[in-house]
């Protein structure tokens, strides 16, 4: 197949009417990608049928969508959680089961499609429990590529699993691949809305609040996600992404700033054809892009109107204002566990600028930081398994915290 080992060549056969439904686990069924992807379920409801559903903590959350889709079973990460969930699901004949092992377990049910919409490199154990057992799944944790790229696709190669990408840019350029052959590719253009701070002057971004930050001009997503996309994190963390999805080489994906969100992203072949993917901002499309794959079925989001949008808009990204771009760039060619550091740096951060810890510049600065420190310590030789991964994530995480506490200290 041309595009991708993003999908391996297991072939699939597309949910059709009358055809038995297809089996779906959706991990991170509440939060944002979870909730997208319960309404298409839904809104289709002879073509799947739902083995399992897991989310972090909300045990209310989870409990309502695992009885509005009719789960199996439904499993909470938090054990604390256990007894809430077991009660909360109460006469539904649902099955109730906590923990972190409960979770991988989740990921081994044999279920067909694997949404995996944890957020955060917490999400990277079960998604690998379902890339182990070879089956199709539905990537929207990018924090998987980011901490362990190059384990990740190397076990969906040895399991045959089929890595389908949810994120809207990867989604475009895996459909725009469609087009040609995976060898004829020069490049990839992953495009960025610009977030809320596009036009913003450095001095106005320093005092950038969380709620300015929360406030997305285009896309409705979780929380953690839409810091990273008012940082242009996000961006850079597709780039890596994109880098470990389709193979390629640093210097063949570009970046460029599209403030009307409608084009996700462009292959350019070697003959100089741009083959571009163009949609509403609805994470709907793409998710039931993979849900579908590689059928359609019908979309709920509002159709495109290009004639009343006018005007389509395309602009470098500057790495002056939004430094997370650069560093996510030098962390993907230095390769290695740079990566990781960069996303527990990152995750900390993040954490930090919510809660209203740090300001906005300071989510770079503490990653720049980070990175430096842990580059000091000999900590960015490619790790050598999942746990080797995980270990330089807890401990990129410490040294955030520490230099987090020097700097507020000072
Ligand atoms: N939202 C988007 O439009 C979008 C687009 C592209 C990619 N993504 C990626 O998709 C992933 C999910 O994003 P999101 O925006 O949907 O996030 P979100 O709204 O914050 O939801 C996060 C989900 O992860 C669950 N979770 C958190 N900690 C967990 C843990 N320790 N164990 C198990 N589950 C846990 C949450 O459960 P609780 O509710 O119980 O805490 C929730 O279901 C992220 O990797 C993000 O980068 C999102």
């Amino acid at each position: 197949m041309n595009a991708i080992a993003v999908a391996k060549a297991r072939s699939m056969s597309a949910p059709l009417p009358g055809d038995a439904p297809r089996s779906v686990t959706i991990l991170g069924a509440t939060g944002s990608i979870g909730a997208s992807t319960v309404d298409l379920i839904k809104r289709n409801p002879t073509l799947y049928r739902v083995e399992c559903v897991a989310s972090g903590r909300n045990v209310t959350a989870l409990a309502q969508v695992a009885r509005d889709v009719g789960a199996r079973v439904a499993v909470i990460a938090d054990p604390d959680c256990y007894e809430a969930l077991k009660d909360a699901l109460a006469g539904s004949g649902i099955e109730a089961a906590a923990g972190e092992a409960a979770l991988v377990e989740a990921a081994l049910y044999p279920a067909d499609w694997v949404m995996a919409a944890i957020a955060g490199a917490v999400g990277l154990k079960p998604t690998m429990a379902a890339i182990g057992r070879g089956a199709t799944v539905a990537l929207a944790n990018k924090e998987c590529l980011v901490c362990a790229g190059s384990l990740f696709m190397a076990a969906a190669a040895r399991s045959g699993a089929t890595v389908l990408p949810v994120d809207s840019e990867h989604n475009a350029l895996f459909q725009a691949m469609g087009a040609g052959r995976r060898e004829d590719v020069r490049r990839v253009i992953l495009t960025a809305s610009g977030g809320p701070f596009r036009t913003w002057s450095l001095d106005a971004i320093r005092q950038a609040t969380p709620e300015q930050a929360l406030r997305h001009p285009n896309w409705s997503m979780g929380p953690k996600v839409t810091i990273d996309s008012a940082s242009l994190m996000n961006k850079g963390l597709e780039l890596i992404e994109a880098h470990h999805l389709f193979a390629l080489p640093p210097q063949e994906i570009d970046v460029l700033v599209h403030p009307q969100s409608v084009v996700h992203g462009l292959v350019e072949f070697r003959d100089g054809s741009v083959v571009a993917q163009m949609g509403p901002a609805d994470m709907r499309v793409p998710i039931a892009h993979c849900l579908a794959w590689p059928a359609r079925i019908d979309g709920p989001a509002p159709r495109l109107d290009l004639a009343a949008l006018r005007e389509l808009t395309f602009e470098e990204a500057d790495l002056v204002r939004f430094p997370a771009l650069r560093l996510a760039r030098e962390a993907m060619v230095k390769g290695g566990a740079a990566p990781t550091v960069l996303n527990a740096a990152d995750e900390v951060a993040v954490a930090e600028f919510i809660g209203g810890r740090i300001p906005f510049l300071a989510i770079a600065a503490l990653v720049e930081k980070t990175l430096a420190a842990a580059d000091a310590r000999g900590l960015l030789s490619e790790p050598a398994d999942i746990d080797a991964a995980l270990a330089v994530d807890h401990i990129a995480r410490g040294l955030a915290g520490d230099l987090l506490n020097a700097l507020k200290a000072t």
